[in-house]
């Protein structure tokens, strides 16, 4: 039987790729928004709907950064309501262990999957950037290693909680006047984290909720193959892809994990047209919105670290280096590159090589794994993706709100069903039945 592919929709946050001039767009807040994508999502029997997390404004060169969409809900409020709407479809929510405390991350995962009948799913996150954390209690105190070390004992104590309830505490005995046999008592006490108590709430309906992990240094890598259910990850393209999923799966062993224990789900963009030349031509429209002038200027700026403002964005790149001792102009958006003398002088190759403008380079540097053709071509290509080892599956990330997933739910899913790679309907009830009982 050939692999079965998992699907996850990323509801679009902030980020340049989301359209948000385009007509059909739509509210980033209001719920009929989020409902109307789980919905969609759950119609097309996906896996689970995605909230990433920004705990702070993006800003470039001292103003808020308003190329990006601005403006994001509670996660945990979200998704507690997403539940009343959806009955299958899984809900994933990133919440940060450098933000926040394990007993109240513990709280409303649990919570979430006692609400939603075992549907939760928790992304656990290491939030690079002291900037996001000046607005917090301890500020951004943490350096990398630490950043990790935290995230560990983080969810081995959020898992301690989860677990101190025995399967059989809850015994609602009313002829006897039982309630519980014994509430779930923890103790822990490690170099980050020494505390005790009683868990408010009972074992979850899933056990435990399922935990996914996005981060991808060595130490991001080795947490998520000791811990995670799931690595949400950038690595979309089929090489590139293949050397993430076969590094990462290669670290299971070592924690006593097999090869199925961890799902490896890329995020990735799709376009569709009616014939291949139309979706072509429809996502280089797509790219030009995603990059406007100004847009391309301040991607720039982000790399040279220098004011780029007096440059035409159809012009040539600037004939200075970047500034490698300069502050950066950007925060809040993980940079991926560290090394900017060396992403610039591969911008510059590749801009030389192909004659581009700044706009056009851009482009070419910073599009990402797109799915683009007919409906059957794409869910094709998906599926070779996956039975190649470049996935497990995708986390589908629209360019509009809300309706963006809509043709992918209608069009491309049934051709993935005919092929037998994807569920025709749910079979279980919970995200980890969807997840790992195929
Ligand atoms: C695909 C991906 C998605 C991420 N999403 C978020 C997010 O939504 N919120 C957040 O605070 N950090 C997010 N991060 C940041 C990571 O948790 C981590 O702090 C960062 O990538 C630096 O760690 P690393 O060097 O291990 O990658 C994301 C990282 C990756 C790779």
């Amino acid at each position: 039987m050939p692999k079965q592919i998992k699907l996850a929709a990323h509801f679009p946050g902030v980020n340049n790729t989301t359209v948000w001039s385009d007509p059909r767009s739509g509210s980033q807040i209001d719920f009929a928004s989020f409902e109307h994508m789980a919905r969609t999502a759950e119609r097309g029997k996906f896996d689970f709907i995605f909230l990433a997390e920004g705990l702070r404004l993006r800003e470039h060169a001292g103003k808020i950064l308003d190329s990006d969409v601005v403006g994001r809900p509670n996660t945990t409020t979200v998704l507690a309501a997403l539940s009343a709407v959806t009955s299958r479809l899984g809900l994933a929510g990133t919440l940060s262990s450098t933000f926040n405390e394990p007993y109240e991350v513990a709280r409303q995962v649990s919570t979430l999957d006692h609400l939603s009948g075992g549907r939760a799913a928790w992304n656990v996150v290491t939030s690079p950037d002291a900037f996001t954390g000046q607005n917090f209690r301890r500020g951004g105190f943490l350096k990398r290693e630490d950043r990790y070390q935290r995230a560990e004992e983080f969810l081995t104590t959020v898992r301690e909680l989860w677990d101190s309830w025995a399967p059989d505490a809850f015994v609602g005995d009313k002829k006897q006047g039982v309630f519980v046999r014994e509430v779930g008592r923890f103790v822990h006490s490690g170099p980050q984290f020494d505390i005790e108590g009683e868990f408010t709430l009972p074992r979850t309906p899933q056990g435990q909720p399922i935990v996914i992990q996005a981060g991808d240094s060595d130490e991001g890598r080795e947490f998520a193959a000791k811990s995670a259910d799931v690595i949400f990850s950038r690595h979309g393209t089929l090489e590139d892809g293949q050397a993430f999923f076969t590094d990462v799966k290669r670290r299971l062993a070592a924690y006593g994990r097999s090869y199925e224990d961890l799902l490896i789900m890329p995020a990735a963009t799709f376009v569709l047209g009616d014939t291949e030349e139309e979706a072509h031509e429809y996502a280089r429209e797509i790219r030009y919105q995603q990059v406007r002038p100004a847009t391309a200027i301040q991607f720039l700026e982000q790399v040279w670290r220098r004011d780029l403002s007096e440059y035409d964005a159809d012009g040539p790149l600037p004939e200075v280096d970047p500034d490698p001792d300069a502050e950066p102009l950007t925060w809040g958006r993980v940079q991926h590159d560290k090394d900017n003398l060396e992403t610039a002088r591969k911008w510059r190759a590749l801009a030389e090589e192909k004659k581009l403008s700044i706009r056009e380079l851009v482009i070419e540097a910073t599009t990402r794994q797109q799915f683009i053709g007919t409906p059957q071509q794409v869910a094709h290509t998906v599926n070779d993706y996956v039975q190649s080892d470049a996935a497990d599956g995708f986390v589908l990330v629209p360019h509009l709100t809300p309706g963006g997933l809509d043709e992918f739910a209608d069009k491309v899913v049934p051709h993935l069903q005919e092929l037998g790679v994807f569920r025709a309907d749910y079979t279980g009830n919970t995200l980890r039945e969807h997840l790992f009982s195929q």
